[in-house]
């Protein structure tokens, strides 16, 4: 038999242990892996993970045998994490990141290989950013277009919902790696974004360091999903309103894809984001969509600020696209409402109320023929060629066009039953009898009239009003679901080739004036 002494005197220490370390394995966060982009200077990278409470971390960045950084924290009591920030990098690498734990005489060491400095860009919303590049016009191609690409490294975050906000994320499609064939044609509305995909190549051309993309969409769902409770409740949305839109087909229980999709990235460095999303709040909560779209840019600007200590850019460039176009049986404006909701009703981004933004306008980019339907227009190239433009003059700074010509003055020739639109700068004009029209006013009736176009020079359209015979009170372009074929809109800046955003301007209310306030 063994002294009751002896067996209390070894067991009791290893229950203290076992107490004190709270069976949390040492670990990075899930998206900490072997091929993994972390952003550059003048931002620093944010490390890290989980471990046993009041460890010792030790981070060292090797390049061959040379240490590049040592960064020394401990394990926090109460959440079991650990957290470093590295020092400013330049881009480039490969890199190999070891991390070690000391507790005691007890030693746990993690690796993680060829790692990059570069900039770091999150990818969201639903089924058009989650479409695939095996979905879009030219797949075949583009998936054999990687080789020159393997500074451009993707990740997927799996499809999950959370009622609260979650420290980590609960599981991974695709890890972090190089792309290939494989991995960015892995499916059908699966893994990795084509328009993230694409967005990041043109990135890669022009900058030449490398880029990560971290893809985290689902198809069918609404803002509110994506949503924090904080934006929410800014906006006044209704608590856990109906969804009995066929236009959400995915979660739409306020903040459970912010909760499992976004807020578990929020600790590390990001150089910005990219969103395509919209559908869905067509008919669910529509008129809030003016305000709980920039709500949603402005929380998580905040939370990926906060929690990357101060790493991310308090105003990060944030680009989205406009809603394209889609068959639809019925022929209301809602579509048009979302398109203006995306730009906080102002028709343009950049603007005071969402600085910082860029937008791919594809309204254009119609799919008669989708295989996927046509809200799922299978042209994804020129949308990200167009949001690369965006993020080259917004993000980067580059001096360039990168919106299409903006309405900056509006004039009624009365005398001669036209009225002027003249844009911010040169047009390509394709003549189109219905794309503009105007609210005609009589006896307090208002009736929307097609103004044909009568002639058009390098800056201004003259529309024909003469079949209204009351007061003009509105004018607007573009204002369907579907308003022309594809690239045949009626304006374009010649160069460029981008087209003139949809808008929509009161005549009436004094404080628009000359509508000069339409273009910056
Ligand atoms: C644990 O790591 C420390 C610091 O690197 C080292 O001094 C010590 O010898 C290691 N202990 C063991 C048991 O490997
Ligand atoms: C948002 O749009 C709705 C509906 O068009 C409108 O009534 C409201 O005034 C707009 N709110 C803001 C903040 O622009
Ligand atoms: C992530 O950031 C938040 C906000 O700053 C902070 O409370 C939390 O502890 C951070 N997580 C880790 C693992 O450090
Ligand atoms: C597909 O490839 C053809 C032939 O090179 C090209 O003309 C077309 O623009 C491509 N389509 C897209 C959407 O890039
Ligand atoms: C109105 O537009 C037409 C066509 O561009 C132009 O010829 C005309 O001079 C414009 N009128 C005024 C008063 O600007």
């Amino acid at each position: 038999m063994v002294a009751p002494g002896f067996v209390f005197g070894l067991v009791l220490p290893l229950i203290l242990l076992a107490d004190t370390s709270a069976d949390v394995a040492f670990r990075f966060a899930s998206y900490i892996n072997n091929y993994m982009v972390l952003q550059k200077e003048p931002a620093g990278a944010v490390i890290w993970g989980y471990g046993t409470s009041g460890a010792t971390v030790t981070v060292t960045l090797w390049q061959g045998q040379e240490t590049i950084m040592r960064k020394v924290t401990s394990v926090k009591g109460h959440s079991n994490s650990w957290m470093v920030v590295l020092d400013p990098m330049k881009p480039g690498g490969p890199y190999e990141m070891v991390a070690q734990q000391t507790f005691g005489r007890t030693n746990s060491t993690l690796r993680v290989h060829d790692v990059l400095f570069g900039d770091v860009w999150l990818c969201s919303g639903q089924s058009n950013m989650q479409m695939t590049v095996s979905q879009i016009f030219n797949a075949t191609r583009e998936l054999a277009n990687t080789a020159a690409y393997q500074s451009v490294r993707i990740f997927s975050v799996s499809l999950t919902q959370a009622e609260q906000e979650l420290e980590d994320l609960a599981q991974v499609d695709l890890q972090w790696a190089k792309p290939s064939s494989e991995n960015l044609g892995h499916g059908i509305f699966t893994y990795m974004s084509a328009v993230c995909w694409l967005f990041g190549r043109h990135l890669y051309d022009v900058l030449q360091y490398p880029i990560g993309l971290m893809s985290s969409s689902w198809g069918g769902t609404p803002i509110e999903a994506w949503s924090s409770g904080r934006s929410l409740r800014a906006c006044g949305v209704p608590a856990r309103g109906f969804t009995q839109s066929d236009s959400v087909t995915g979660p739409s229980k306020h903040s459970v894809l912010w909760n499992a999709m976004i807020h578990p990235l929020h600790n590390m460095t990001l150089k910005g984001v990219i969103w395509y999303q919209g559908e869905s709040n067509v008919d669910f909560n529509r008129d809030l969509y003016n305000c709980t779209f920039p709500a949603l840019i402005q929380d998580w600007r905040q939370t990926f600020h906060w929690g990357s200590q101060g790493q991310t850019d308090r105003f990060f460039p944030f680009g989205f696209v406009q809603l394209s176009s889609y068959l639809s049986a019925t022929s209301d404006d809602t579509f048009s409402q979302i398109r203006w909701h995306q730009t906080a009703d102002l028709g343009y981004v950049p603007n005071a109320r969402m600085p910082n933004t860029f937008m791919a306008v594809a309204m254009d980019l119609c799919d008669r023929k989708s295989p996927f339907g046509s809200i799922h227009p299978r042209d994804k190239q020129t949308v990200a060629y167009r949001l690369h433009l965006g993020a080259r003059a917004v993000a980067y700074g580059e001096k360039l066009i990168f919106q299409g010509p903006l309405p900056e003055n509006m004039e009624l020739l009365a005398d001669k039953g036209l009225f002027n639109v003249t844009y911010s700068q040169e047009i390509r004009v394709q003549r189109q009898d219905k794309i503009f029209e105007v609210s005609c006013c009589s006896d307090r009736q208002c009736k929307w009239l097609p103004a044909p176009m009568d002639a058009f020079s390098a800056h201004t359209v003259a529309l024909n009003i003469r079949s209204c015979r009351g007061a003009l009170a509105a004018v607007r372009y573009a204002w369907t679901t579907w308003p022309c074929e594809y690239k045949q809109c009626p304006l374009y800046h010649p160069s460029s080739t981008l087209p003139a955003p949809p808008f929509i301007a009161s005549l009436t209310d004094p404080r628009r004036g000359k509508h000069s306030e339409l273009a910056e």
